[in-house]
């Protein structure tokens, strides 16, 4: 039976409930991938594990503990690299370094994070192509909507000719309370707040950096683009005023943070924003938490998906499709990097 080794790094509420699923899920693996998961080394707490006794004997105790970067990943001895810690959009750190490292060793990488790959996706994804490696990111790009699966699989051989995404759940949440119960931004963001359903500091979301940098990757690793932070305008949506709610309510528009890019033959054009939709169009009716995202092709026309998954469960099973995926490329090879016979 082939054994994979997974070393996770970063140990939140997602990166806790990626190692769970992955416990749950290894009766899975051997049955349908004939593949021995081991979960071998976790950077930052260990605490919430459900299931430690799915853990590698000894493997996790002969880390030192507080090992970072690239020592935690060398010492590991990981075939795939789960990165759900924090990274920085402006900086790309501190996933960064342990993205580079995994890749840069010929180790396949999951990123949950997206701070790293908005800031080096190019240079992460050259990286990957050198050494052989793959790199994955579907819980970074929206989770649990589909949405570069879709880029790939669902729509290949067709040329996308435009984008628009409700891709941070935040302000979609946001935007109906303000709209559906008279509230403005700040009482809005309050109650959300109270309810635990926004971040104390909620700028990444309402400010539009949450969608700009899903809008990027969804470019970069769907339709091979380079943009970066600077190749976009965002605009979030704290400077919406009372009457623009008045003035959407009489017209019967309905708002929304929207990620658009627009493909020419010679560019790709992209921008975050509130656009307004009437009731007809399938984008008015994604409420709530939900996220969507519609890609119109020249072949296929218009596709459309809505997600509703928004809490770390989700995000989780998103990393480990990725980790199937995996799995199943390199079931072709199987001495490769990923598999190692026991
Ligand atoms: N805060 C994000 C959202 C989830 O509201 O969609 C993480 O990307």
């Amino acid at each position: 039976m082939n054994v994979i080794r997974i070393a996770i790094a970063g140990f939140g509420g997602v990166g806790r409930a990626t190692a769970n699923l992955l416990l749950a899920r290894r009766a899975r693996y051997r049955q349908v991938y004939g593949a021995d998961l081991r979960l071998v080394a976790v950077c930052g707490s260990r605490s919430g594990l459900a299931d430690s006794a799915g853990l590698e004997a000894g493997r996790l105790d002969a880390l030192e503990p507080g090992l970072t970067g690239p020592a935690f990943i060398d010492a590991s001895g990981a075939n795939i690299l789960i990165e759900a810690g924090p990274s920085d959009f402006r900086t790309g750190g501190p996933g960064l370094a342990y993205i580079r490292s995994a890749l840069s060793a010929g180790r396949d990488a999951i990123v949950i994070s997206k701070g790293a790959l908005v800031h080096s996706g190019p240079e992460l994804r050259a990286l990957a192509r050198s050494s052989g490696a793959m790199l994955k990111l579907s819980g970074a790009a929206a989770a649990a909507l589909p949405t570069i699966d879709l880029l790939e699989h669902s729509l290949k051989g067709c040329e996308v000719l435009e984008i628009e995404g409700i891709l941070n759940a935040t302000t979609n949440y946001l935007l109906d309370a303000m709209m559906n119960q008279n509230l403005g931004f700040e009482d809005a963001l309050a109650r959300a707040q109270a309810s635990g359903f926004a971040e104390a500091d909620p700028r990444n979301d309402t400010e539009g950096w949450d969608t700009a940098s899903k809008l990027i990757l969804i470019a970069n690793f769907g339709l091979d683009a380079d943009l970066t932070m600077d190749d976009l305008v965002v605009e979030g949506i704290q400077s919406i005023a009372a009457h623009d709610l008045e003035t959407w309510r009489k017209q019967r528009l309905v708002p929304k943070l929207v990620g658009s890019l627009i493909r020419t033959d010679d560019a790709t054009r992209a921008a975050v924003g509130v656009r307004t939709y009437p009731a007809t169009d399938p984008l008015a009716h994604v409420s709530g938490k939900n996220k969507a995202i519609r890609i119109t092709t020249d072949a296929m026309g218009e596709t459309i998906a809505i997600g509703s998954g928004t809490e770390p469960l989700a995000t989780a099973a998103a990393a480990l499709k990725d980790l199937e995926h995996i799995l199943t490329a390199r079931a072709v090879r199987p001495t490769g990097v990923s598999g190692g016979k026991e």
